[in-house]
This record gives C-alpha cells, structure tokens and sequence, in this order.
C-alpha cells in the first residue's frame, strides 16, 4: 500500500527506514530521496513512523 502517492512511497518501505533511523517523517522520505508534495500524506505518515518504533523497542 502506498502511504505517499505523490512520491509513490510504500508503507512498508516508510516502516523498514523508521526502524533504521531517526527523525520524523518528513526527514525519513529525504532519506529515501523524496520531499512532500500535497502534504497530505503526513499525519499518516507519522502515525506509521511511530507505530514501527513502537514495535521495535517492544
Ligand atoms: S501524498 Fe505524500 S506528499 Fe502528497
């Protein structure tokens, strides 16, 4: 599922980088070579960043 279609970034993908680093959302799509577009994606976004650090530290 993508969560950003503007730069047609993967869930999974977001979820594989916030586990590996640190940082909001807006800086972990830099990370995989994008920038937000529309924005719209990004309460989302950050929801996903916090649910897989979550799991990961449990
Ligand atoms: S959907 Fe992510 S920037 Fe537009």
């Amino acid at each position: 599922m993508y969560i950003c279609i503007c730069n047609a970034i993967r869930e999974k993908d977001l979820r594989r980088i916030a586990c590996e680093d640190g940082g909001d959302a807006e800086t972990l799509y830099a990370r995989l070579g994008f920038a937000p577009q529309c924005r719209q994606c990004l309460e989302e976004a950050a929801q996903i960043v916090a649910e897989a650090r979550a799991c990961q530290s449990a």
